[in-house]
Protein backbone atom coordinates (compact mmCIF):
# COMPACT_ATOMS: atom_id res chain seq x y z
CA UNK A 1 0.00 0.00 0.00
CA UNK A 2 1.84 3.19 -1.39
CA UNK A 3 1.62 6.71 -1.66
CA UNK A 4 3.31 8.00 -4.57
CA UNK A 5 4.72 11.55 -4.93
CA UNK A 6 5.20 12.61 -8.93
CA UNK A 7 8.12 15.26 -9.77
CA UNK A 8 9.75 14.51 -6.80
CA UNK A 9 13.16 15.53 -8.71
CA UNK A 10 11.54 19.08 -8.57
CA UNK A 11 11.38 22.15 -5.68
CA UNK A 12 7.81 21.46 -4.78
CA UNK A 13 7.99 17.43 -5.03
CA UNK A 14 11.30 17.13 -3.29
CA UNK A 15 10.21 18.81 -0.19
CA UNK A 16 7.06 17.05 -0.21
CA UNK A 17 9.34 13.59 0.18
CA UNK A 18 11.69 15.21 2.50
CA UNK A 19 8.45 16.19 5.26
CA UNK A 20 6.88 12.65 3.94
CA UNK A 21 9.75 10.95 5.17
CA UNK A 22 9.35 12.32 8.63
CA UNK A 23 6.01 11.24 8.97
CA UNK A 24 5.58 8.13 7.20
CA UNK A 25 7.64 4.76 7.09
CA UNK A 26 9.76 5.01 3.79
CA UNK A 27 8.50 1.44 2.37
CA UNK A 28 4.92 3.53 2.26
CA UNK A 29 6.57 5.76 0.03
CA UNK A 30 7.37 5.94 -4.05
CA UNK A 31 8.36 8.57 -6.19
CA UNK A 32 7.70 9.32 -10.29
CA UNK A 33 10.37 11.16 -12.22
CA UNK A 34 11.45 11.60 -15.84
CA UNK A 35 14.84 10.94 -14.84
CA UNK A 36 15.44 8.26 -12.18
CA UNK A 37 19.05 8.91 -12.37
CA UNK A 38 18.55 12.40 -10.53
CA UNK A 39 16.88 10.92 -7.99
CA UNK A 40 19.20 8.10 -6.58
CA UNK A 41 19.70 8.38 -3.52
CA UNK A 42 16.18 9.60 -2.41
CA UNK A 43 15.29 6.53 0.16
CA UNK A 44 12.06 5.72 -1.79
CA UNK A 45 11.27 3.41 -4.25
CA UNK A 46 11.84 5.04 -8.21
CA UNK A 47 9.59 4.70 -10.53
CA UNK A 48 9.64 6.14 -14.11
CA UNK A 49 6.75 8.58 -14.84
CA UNK A 50 6.48 11.09 -17.87
CA UNK A 51 3.52 12.69 -18.30
CA UNK A 52 4.12 12.81 -21.72
CA UNK A 53 3.85 8.67 -21.81
CA UNK A 54 1.79 6.07 -20.65
CA UNK A 55 1.65 5.80 -16.96
CA UNK A 56 -0.84 3.22 -15.83
CA UNK A 57 2.39 0.66 -14.91
CA UNK A 58 3.93 3.85 -12.76
CA UNK A 59 0.69 4.17 -10.67
CA UNK A 60 0.56 0.65 -10.29
CA UNK A 61 -0.35 -0.16 -6.54
CA UNK A 62 -1.08 2.72 -5.33
CA UNK A 63 -3.13 3.82 -3.22
CA UNK A 64 -2.38 7.82 -2.69
CA UNK A 65 -1.07 9.66 -5.84
CA UNK A 66 -0.07 13.14 -5.05
CA UNK A 67 0.57 14.71 -8.52
CA UNK A 68 2.38 17.65 -8.79
CA UNK A 69 1.40 19.72 -11.52
CA UNK A 70 3.71 20.63 -14.59
CA UNK A 71 4.26 23.44 -16.43
CA UNK A 72 4.20 24.22 -20.46
CA UNK A 73 1.96 26.26 -22.89
CA UNK A 74 -2.00 25.69 -21.89
CA UNK A 75 -2.76 23.00 -24.16
CA UNK A 76 0.56 20.43 -23.77
CA UNK A 77 0.19 21.23 -19.54
CA UNK A 78 -3.70 20.11 -19.48
CA UNK A 79 -3.11 17.09 -21.65
CA UNK A 80 -0.33 15.60 -19.51
CA UNK A 81 -2.48 15.93 -16.39
CA UNK A 82 -5.43 14.40 -18.30
CA UNK A 83 -2.97 11.87 -19.47
CA UNK A 84 -2.22 11.25 -15.52
CA UNK A 85 -5.34 11.55 -14.17
CA UNK A 86 -6.65 9.25 -16.80
CA UNK A 87 -4.21 6.53 -15.55
CA UNK A 88 -4.49 7.37 -12.36
CA UNK A 89 -8.14 5.91 -12.65
CA UNK A 90 -6.83 3.04 -14.95
CA UNK A 91 -4.35 2.23 -12.62
CA UNK A 92 -6.92 1.88 -8.94
CA UNK A 93 -5.39 4.35 -7.65
CA UNK A 94 -7.99 5.49 -4.90
CA UNK A 95 -6.91 9.26 -3.77
CA UNK A 96 -5.26 11.35 -5.78
CA UNK A 97 -3.89 14.60 -3.86
CA UNK A 98 -3.48 17.65 -6.63
CA UNK A 99 -1.21 20.79 -6.24
CA UNK A 100 -3.73 23.72 -7.76
CA UNK A 101 -4.09 26.53 -7.94
CA UNK A 102 -5.59 29.75 -5.43
CA UNK A 103 -9.41 29.62 -6.64
CA UNK A 104 -9.09 27.51 -9.26
CA UNK A 105 -12.65 26.97 -10.63
CA UNK A 106 -13.32 31.13 -10.44
CA UNK A 107 -10.00 32.99 -10.84
CA UNK A 108 -9.25 35.04 -13.60
CA UNK A 109 -5.52 34.32 -13.95
CA UNK A 110 -4.60 32.78 -17.28
CA UNK A 111 -2.81 30.26 -15.42
CA UNK A 112 -5.96 29.13 -13.71
CA UNK A 113 -7.27 27.12 -16.54
CA UNK A 114 -5.03 24.26 -16.36
CA UNK A 115 -5.90 23.94 -13.34
CA UNK A 116 -9.18 24.09 -12.93
CA UNK A 117 -9.57 21.39 -16.14
CA UNK A 118 -7.41 19.31 -14.33
CA UNK A 119 -9.69 19.39 -11.04
CA UNK A 120 -12.83 18.73 -13.03
CA UNK A 121 -11.20 15.66 -14.68
CA UNK A 122 -10.26 14.40 -11.35
CA UNK A 123 -14.00 14.82 -9.79
CA UNK A 124 -15.43 13.38 -12.78
CA UNK A 125 -13.39 9.93 -12.16
CA UNK A 126 -15.22 9.60 -8.93
CA UNK A 127 -12.01 9.21 -6.85
CA UNK A 128 -11.62 11.03 -3.60
CA UNK A 129 -9.19 13.91 -3.88
CA UNK A 130 -7.79 16.53 -2.63
CA UNK A 131 -6.89 20.19 -3.94
CA UNK A 132 -4.24 21.77 -2.33
CA UNK A 133 -4.90 25.52 -3.79
CA UNK A 134 -1.09 26.76 -3.50
CA UNK A 135 -0.80 30.28 -3.50
CA UNK A 136 2.18 32.15 -5.19
CA UNK A 137 5.73 30.85 -3.95
CA UNK A 138 7.50 33.68 -1.97
CA UNK A 139 10.52 32.42 -3.72
CA UNK A 140 8.81 33.58 -6.83
CA UNK A 141 9.40 37.13 -5.62
CA UNK A 142 12.92 37.16 -4.14
CA UNK A 143 15.33 39.60 -5.83
CA UNK A 144 18.21 37.21 -7.45
CA UNK A 145 20.25 40.29 -7.65
CA UNK A 146 20.50 43.85 -7.27
CA UNK A 147 18.95 46.81 -9.46
CA UNK A 148 15.14 47.68 -8.85
CA UNK A 149 12.16 45.21 -8.58
CA UNK A 150 10.10 45.63 -11.75
CA UNK A 151 6.29 44.75 -12.07
CA UNK A 152 2.97 45.49 -13.39
CA UNK A 153 1.67 44.59 -10.12
CA UNK A 154 1.02 48.02 -9.17
CA UNK A 155 0.39 48.74 -5.81
CA UNK A 156 -1.34 45.32 -5.73
CA UNK A 157 -0.62 43.12 -2.75
CA UNK A 158 -0.09 39.32 -2.46
CA UNK A 159 -0.17 36.77 0.19
CA UNK A 160 2.28 34.66 -1.30
CA UNK A 161 3.41 31.53 0.89
CA UNK A 162 6.80 29.98 1.47
CA UNK A 163 7.37 26.94 -0.73
CA UNK A 164 8.71 24.73 1.98
CA UNK A 165 5.23 25.39 4.13
CA UNK A 166 3.19 23.77 0.92
CA UNK A 167 5.46 20.87 0.71
CA UNK A 168 4.64 20.62 4.72
CA UNK A 169 1.19 21.33 4.23
CA UNK A 170 1.07 18.49 1.43
CA UNK A 171 3.23 16.05 3.51
CA UNK A 172 0.29 16.59 6.84
CA UNK A 173 -1.77 15.75 3.91
CA UNK A 174 -0.32 12.37 3.11
CA UNK A 175 0.02 11.64 6.59
CA UNK A 176 -3.07 12.07 8.23
CA UNK A 177 -6.79 11.22 7.97
CA UNK A 178 -9.92 13.22 6.76
CA UNK A 179 -8.82 14.87 3.73
CA UNK A 180 -11.02 13.02 1.52
CA UNK A 181 -13.19 15.72 -0.89
CA UNK A 182 -11.27 18.85 0.79
CA UNK A 183 -10.15 21.41 -1.19
CA UNK A 184 -7.34 23.72 0.78
CA UNK A 185 -6.90 27.26 -0.06
CA UNK A 186 -3.10 27.61 0.86
CA UNK A 187 -1.83 31.11 1.31
CA UNK A 188 0.33 33.34 3.79
CA UNK A 189 -0.46 35.01 6.76
CA UNK A 190 -0.09 38.55 5.32
CA UNK A 191 -0.84 40.52 2.05
CA UNK A 192 2.18 42.62 1.06
CA UNK A 193 2.82 44.87 -1.47
CA UNK A 194 5.48 45.22 -4.23
CA UNK A 195 6.29 48.51 -2.52
CA UNK A 196 7.12 47.12 0.70
CA UNK A 197 9.16 44.87 -0.65
CA UNK A 198 11.82 46.26 -2.43
CA UNK A 199 11.48 49.00 1.22
CA UNK A 200 12.58 45.52 2.84
CA UNK A 201 15.62 44.51 0.58
CA UNK A 202 17.11 48.16 0.33
CA UNK A 203 15.45 48.70 -3.48
CA UNK A 204 13.10 50.43 -5.25
CA UNK A 205 9.78 49.33 -7.12
CA UNK A 206 9.43 50.10 -10.83
CA UNK A 207 5.78 49.56 -11.79
CA UNK A 208 5.43 49.15 -15.42
CA UNK A 209 2.69 48.42 -17.90
CA UNK A 210 1.56 45.00 -18.83
CA UNK A 211 2.54 45.52 -22.40
CA UNK A 212 5.96 46.89 -20.89
CA UNK A 213 6.38 43.87 -18.82
CA UNK A 214 5.84 41.24 -20.94
CA UNK A 215 8.65 42.90 -23.74
CA UNK A 216 11.36 43.22 -20.29
CA UNK A 217 10.45 39.14 -19.74
CA UNK A 218 10.82 38.06 -23.07
CA UNK A 219 13.97 40.26 -23.17
CA UNK A 220 15.67 38.16 -20.62
CA UNK A 221 14.76 35.08 -22.68
CA UNK A 222 11.94 33.60 -21.21
CA UNK A 223 9.55 32.21 -23.54
CA UNK A 224 6.67 33.70 -24.81
CA UNK A 225 4.05 32.02 -23.13
CA UNK A 226 5.95 32.38 -19.50
CA UNK A 227 6.48 36.08 -20.09
CA UNK A 228 2.67 36.55 -20.54
CA UNK A 229 1.56 34.42 -18.15
CA UNK A 230 4.28 36.00 -15.03
CA UNK A 231 2.83 39.66 -16.31
CA UNK A 232 -1.16 38.38 -16.14
CA UNK A 233 -0.27 37.20 -12.85
CA UNK A 234 1.12 40.34 -11.78
CA UNK A 235 -1.85 42.46 -13.36
CA UNK A 236 -4.19 40.18 -11.22
CA UNK A 237 -2.13 40.98 -8.21
CA UNK A 238 -2.69 45.00 -8.97
CA UNK A 239 -6.22 43.85 -9.33
CA UNK A 240 -6.45 42.44 -5.44
CA UNK A 241 -6.69 38.85 -6.83
CA UNK A 242 -4.21 37.19 -5.17
CA UNK A 243 -4.40 39.12 -1.79
CA UNK A 244 -7.16 37.25 0.32
CA UNK A 245 -5.17 35.42 3.77
CA UNK A 246 -6.80 31.92 4.09
CA UNK A 247 -6.77 29.93 7.32
CA UNK A 248 -6.15 26.50 5.74
CA UNK A 249 -2.62 26.75 5.73
CA UNK A 250 -2.05 27.55 9.01
CA UNK A 251 -4.50 24.97 10.39
CA UNK A 252 -2.71 22.04 8.57
CA UNK A 253 0.95 23.17 9.66
CA UNK A 254 0.12 24.21 13.01
CA UNK A 255 1.96 27.15 13.13
CA UNK A 256 2.00 31.03 11.80
CA UNK A 257 2.98 30.46 7.71
CA UNK A 258 6.59 31.63 7.14
CA UNK A 259 6.15 35.41 6.26
CA UNK A 260 8.00 37.35 3.72
CA UNK A 261 10.25 39.05 5.56
CA UNK A 262 11.37 35.47 7.29
CA UNK A 263 11.53 34.39 3.71
CA UNK A 264 13.71 37.20 2.75
CA UNK A 265 16.15 37.03 5.30
CA UNK A 266 16.74 33.33 4.84
N1 LIG B 1 2.73 28.46 -6.78
C1 LIG B 1 3.74 28.96 -7.48
O1 LIG B 1 4.24 30.08 -7.22
C2 LIG B 1 4.33 28.18 -8.59
C3 LIG B 1 5.48 28.66 -9.23
C4 LIG B 1 6.02 27.89 -10.25
C5 LIG B 1 5.41 26.71 -10.63
N2 LIG B 1 4.30 26.28 -9.99
C6 LIG B 1 3.62 25.03 -10.35
O2 LIG B 1 3.89 24.09 -9.31
C7 LIG B 1 4.62 22.99 -9.85
C8 LIG B 1 5.67 22.55 -8.84
O3 LIG B 1 6.50 23.65 -8.57
P1 LIG B 1 8.07 23.46 -8.46
O4 LIG B 1 8.57 24.67 -7.81
O5 LIG B 1 8.38 22.13 -7.90
O6 LIG B 1 8.48 23.47 -10.01
P2 LIG B 1 9.72 22.67 -10.65
O7 LIG B 1 10.88 22.66 -9.73
O8 LIG B 1 9.89 23.24 -12.02
O9 LIG B 1 9.18 21.19 -10.74
C9 LIG B 1 8.34 20.76 -11.76
C10 LIG B 1 8.34 19.26 -11.74
O10 LIG B 1 7.49 18.81 -12.80
C11 LIG B 1 8.17 17.76 -13.46
N3 LIG B 1 7.73 17.62 -14.83
C12 LIG B 1 7.77 18.54 -15.82
N4 LIG B 1 7.28 18.03 -16.96
C13 LIG B 1 6.93 16.75 -16.67
C14 LIG B 1 6.37 15.69 -17.42
N5 LIG B 1 6.09 15.83 -18.72
N6 LIG B 1 6.16 14.51 -16.81
C15 LIG B 1 6.45 14.34 -15.50
N7 LIG B 1 6.97 15.30 -14.72
C16 LIG B 1 7.21 16.49 -15.31
C17 LIG B 1 9.63 18.15 -13.40
O11 LIG B 1 10.44 17.01 -13.64
P3 LIG B 1 12.04 17.09 -13.75
O12 LIG B 1 12.53 17.11 -12.32
O13 LIG B 1 12.38 15.86 -14.49
O14 LIG B 1 12.35 18.37 -14.48
C18 LIG B 1 9.74 18.67 -11.99
O15 LIG B 1 9.93 17.63 -11.09
C19 LIG B 1 5.20 23.49 -11.16
O16 LIG B 1 5.39 22.42 -12.05
C20 LIG B 1 4.13 24.44 -11.63
O17 LIG B 1 3.05 23.72 -12.24
C21 LIG B 1 3.77 26.97 -8.97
Amino acid sequence: MTTLITGATGHLGSLILEHALTRLPADRLAVSVRDPEKAVGLGVEVRHGDFDGPLTDTFAGVDTLLLVSVDGPDEIRIARHLNAVRAAAEAGVRHIVYTSVSDADTSPLSLARVHKATEEAIRATGITFTFLRNGMYHENYLPQGPGPIVTAAADGRIASVARDDLALAAAVVLSTPGHENAVYELTGARAWSFDELAALVGTTHDKVSQEERVAGLKGFGLPDFVAELLADIEVNIGRGVLAEVRPDLEKLIGRTPTTIEEATRR
